[in-house]
């Protein structure tokens, strides 16, 4: 089996199949009454900062027929799943890695990793409890052993040349979305910076971060996010850069985002 075949049994395997808004919202009326409206709230009072990410998320790691809600979204961008998985691949880790997945959610990602490579270790952390339940389970479900999970927020964690490849795939924003732009790049880098310390030289990271766009891409907005976003990766210690865009449109759900890599230098 070929590695894309791999990442499409292991998302049906998963129950991460492509679903419309639509269907996501009908399976969720239907079998978890009353869940939308407090979902709206939550995510509402997340918005105006009035409650933490670990809130909204431990919400979204509610189950439901044996996944979480939060797996019922992202089946609506399976596409983009399978797409950020190869893009990883394709980066060429090496034989032994040991990589840290921040904000891993509900391990996803990793577990997939961890399966398909067995020498790996694969360390996830996330501020959510809740999301790192569900990322255990999966692993546990799988009988993956080489992965480990556990709560943790990723401006705390203090680790030094431990990792040869570190993910941080839609979580690097996350809680800053409604941050001006230059206030977003100063965390940003500081950020980054902490990941840089975490990965030995010559170690690699992988982003997804998501392009909200006021423009409707207007000629040179996205050539202006990649040049951005790559200048924001070179100021905190990476090198050999790249960025590659992605965009799900489909009626109710609108995603783009950027898969950008870099090695520590
Ligand atoms: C949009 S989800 C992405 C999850 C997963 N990486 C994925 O691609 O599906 C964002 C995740 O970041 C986590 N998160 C938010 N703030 C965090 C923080 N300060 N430290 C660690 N994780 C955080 C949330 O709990 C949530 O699981």
């Amino acid at each position: 089996m070929n590695t894309h075949e791999q990442i499409r049994k292991y998302l049906d395997e998963e129950g991460i199949v492509e679903r419309s808004t639509e269907e996501v919202d009908e399976i969720i009326n239907r079998d978890l009454p009353g869940f939308p409206e407090r979902f709206d709230r939550v995510a509402e009072d997340y918005e105006s900062h009035i409650i933490s990410p670990s809130e909204l998320y431990d919400l979204t790691a509610t189950r439901l027929n044996g996944m979480t809600v939060y797996d019922y979204f992202k089946s609506r961008s399976r596409k983009g799943v399978e797409w950020t998985l190869r893009n990883i691949i394709g980066l060429n880790p090496g034989e032994e890695n040991r990589v840290l997945d921040v904000g891993c959610g509900t391990g996803l990602e990793s577990v997939f990793l961890a399966e398909m490579f067995r020498q790996w270790e694969a360390k996830g952390i996330d501020v959510s409890g809740k999301m790192v339940e569900a990322a255990r389970a999966r692993a546990t479900k799988r009988n993956v052993t080489n992965t480990e999970f556990s709560v943790a927020d990723r401006d705390e964690v203090d680790f030094k040349d431990e990792f040869d490849l570190l993910l941080c795939l839609h979580s690097i924003n996350e809680g800053h979305y409604f941050f001006d732009e230059a206030s977003l790049n100063h965390v940003l880098v500081r950020r980054l910076e902490r990941f840089r310390t975490a990965l030995r030289d010559g170690g690699k990271v992988a982003l997804t971060v998501p392009i909200f766009d006021p423009t409707n891409f207007a000629e040179g907005y996205l050539d202006y996010q990649k040049d951005r976003m790559s200048y924001i990766l070179e100021a905190a210690g990476f090198n050999d850069t790249s960025t590659d865009f992605f965009q799900i449109k489909k009626p109710g759900f609108d995603m783009n985002y950027l898969f950008l890599s870099g090695v520590a230098n």
